[in-house]
């Protein structure tokens, strides 16, 4: 009998055998680093002389692995050894195809320090963040898997006299999974295991910046008795691999989380029928955000800067969920803004296998990027906090950069810059918090931090975001418990972790028989 589902404890890094332990991952990862990662098709394991070579972003002459770049040709045989395997995973139980997944959470957890050692590596993760990254990935696995044995369970219909009527869940066919980098174990597991689960087979085209923690994903998969092919693993350029698979005639449905720009560019692609196409492709995309903290004038104001200064800096705001608007109260704003300032001032930076809490940002695009966001914020309001930064040379640091008075159509209030770069706004009512909270593009997450009842009951109406929290941090959603996904431009309305995401990736059916 299956236990009910519950969420995977966090470590206790103050304990001192759990900090012994974590370390020791740590070593065992640095003597792995640099190996080479084969392209992954049914049984063929294929490299190539064109590599994606990953790196520490906090030592960027660190090589984390080199991992083979999949081009047309090889995309092409992924999607036919996908097509071919589906014929027969689609008739494995569901209740088989659920056990490989919770073998694969039992194996994760067992290795648990070691996946998390190599996010510290490859994505700067700190030992924190990377150990909620596979926890995550962890919940996942264990709650799709009984997701999936409940679809499988005979489903409520009207029952009338005279005939045998029955709905059951299909699987779609071949899909294709391109998840972000920023949670490169939890996300890519999940919509990986969310797929396979449902009876699909895909093709798995990791970030091109964490191809090594999903090769191992894969590897963990397959240990757990994963079959040949229902998983190909195909690392490659998005403009390259990533089209050809969107465009192909055989992809059913497209699982898509990252930019709003990429997301959009796949959901037009898809949208056209190509010759040989039989079915409208699904296209499920969680993309970018734009959140908000309000806090209110009667609010407690220490809570209110914990959680900015949690949700602003943790990961260094490379979190869809991070907070890159506070839009504070004028009543409260000055003391506001001081507290938060006070608190990223103690931050500590640094390379993160040292155990600091902030790392590096991923690359060295990403650090000119938020660098030029900078330089417009400068422009836009006043610099209170940070905007330095070093040599790329050292490691792609960003320290927490905090500008006030930044008015509400400002760049930096309304583009997702996806770094430590958090911008201060007044208001002079709720209402207008509300209001401004609102005036952008997406709606994924948010938080309101008060002490009014109405105003709290009024924002859980109005303020228009897929995540609202009230009096805490606005990142950290769990699986099961908050399940995940934004509104607008922030994507296609669904949940992660929760109950309705595996009809995404399945098709019902309703079959009646005349008795
Ligand atoms: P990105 O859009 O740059 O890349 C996402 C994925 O798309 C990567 O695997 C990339 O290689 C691939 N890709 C790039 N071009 C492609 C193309 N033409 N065709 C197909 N695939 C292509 O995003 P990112 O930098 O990896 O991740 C950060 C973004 O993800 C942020 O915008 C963040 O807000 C968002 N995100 C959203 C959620 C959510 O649940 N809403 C969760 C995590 C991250
Ligand atoms: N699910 C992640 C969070 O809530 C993005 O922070």
């Amino acid at each position: 009998m299956l236990e009910p589902f519950r969420n995977e404890p966090l470590s206790s890094f103050s304990d001192p055998k759990e900090q012994q332990s974590f370390e020791a991952a740590l070593r065992k990862v640095e003597s792995e680093l640099g190996k080479e990662y084969a392209i992954r098709i049914g049984a063929e394991r294929i490299l190539t002389d064109r590599k994606l070579v990953s790196i520490n972003p906090a030592v960027p002459t660190q090589v984390v692995g080199k991992v083979a770049q999949a081009d047309k040709a090889i995309a092409e045989q992924a999607m036919q050894t996908a097509a071919a395997a589906f014929q027969e995973w689609r008739k494995v139980p569901a209740s088989h195809r659920a056990r490989v997944l919770y073998k694969t959470a039992a194996l994760l957890r067992r290795r648990k320090h070691e996946f998390s050692a190599w996010m510290v590596y490859e994505a700067g993760k700190s030992w924190v963040e990377a150990d909620a990254d596979t926890a995550e990935a962890i919940d996942f696995l264990e709650f799709y898997g009984r997701e999936m044995e409940r679809l499988d369970e005979r489903q409520p219909l009207v029952r009338i006299a005279g005939e045998d009527n029955e709905w059951t869940y299909l699987p779609l066919g071949v899909g294709i999974i391109i998840p972000p980098w920023n949670f490169p174990l939890a996300i890519m597991a999940g919509m990986t295991s969310a797929a396979v689960v449902a009876g699909n087979t895909v093709v798995l085209k990791p970030a091109s910046t964490t191809p090594v923690i999903a090769a191992k994903f894969i590897e963990l998969m397959e240990q757990a008795g994963l079959p040949d092919g229902i998983v190909s693993f195909v690392p490659g350029a998005g403009s390259e691999v990533g089209d050809a698979l969107v465009d192909h005639p055989l992809t059913r449905f497209i699982s898509f989380t990252g930019s709003k720009e990429i997301g959009l560019r796949i959901n037009e692609r898809a949208a056209k029928t190509v010759p040989g196409q039989r079915w409208i492709k699904r296209v499920v995309a969680e993309m970018g955000g734009k959140d908000a903290i309000i806090v209110d004038q009667d609010a407690d104001l220490e809570l209110a800067a914990d959680a900015i200064t949690a949700s602003a800096f943790g990961f260094s705001g490379q979190k869809c969920s991070a907070c890159s608007r506070a839009i504070v109260h004028n009543a409260v704003y000055d003391e506001v803004l001081k507290r938060v300032v006070a608190k990223a001032k103690g931050i500590a930076m640094g390379d993160p296998r040292t155990g600091v809490y902030l790392g590096p940002v991923i690359d060295e695009k990403a650090f000119h990027k938020i660098k030029e966001y900078i330089e417009i914020g400068k422009r836009e309001g006043n610099l209170v906090l940070g905007g330095e930064t070093g040599s790329p040379d050292d490691g792609y640091f960003i320290s927490p950069t905090i500008f006030a008075d930044v008015p509400p159509e400002a760049r930096i209030s309304q583009e997702e810059i996806f770094g430590p770069v958090l911008a201060f706004t007044r208001a002079n009512t709720f209402k207008e918090a509300l209001d401004i909270a609102n005036g952008t593009d997406f709606g994924l997450t948010g938080a309101v931090i008060s002490n009014n009842r109405e105003h709290l009951e009024w924002a859980r109406e109005a303020f228009h975001v897929g995540n609202l929290y009230l009096n805490r941090k606005c990142t950290g959603a769990l699986v099961g418990v908050q399940p995940f996904g934004g509104f607008n431009m922030s994507g296609t309305d669904s949940k992660a972790g929760g109950r309705d995401y595996l009809l995404l990736f399945t098709q019902p059916k309703v079959v009646s028989e005349r008795l």
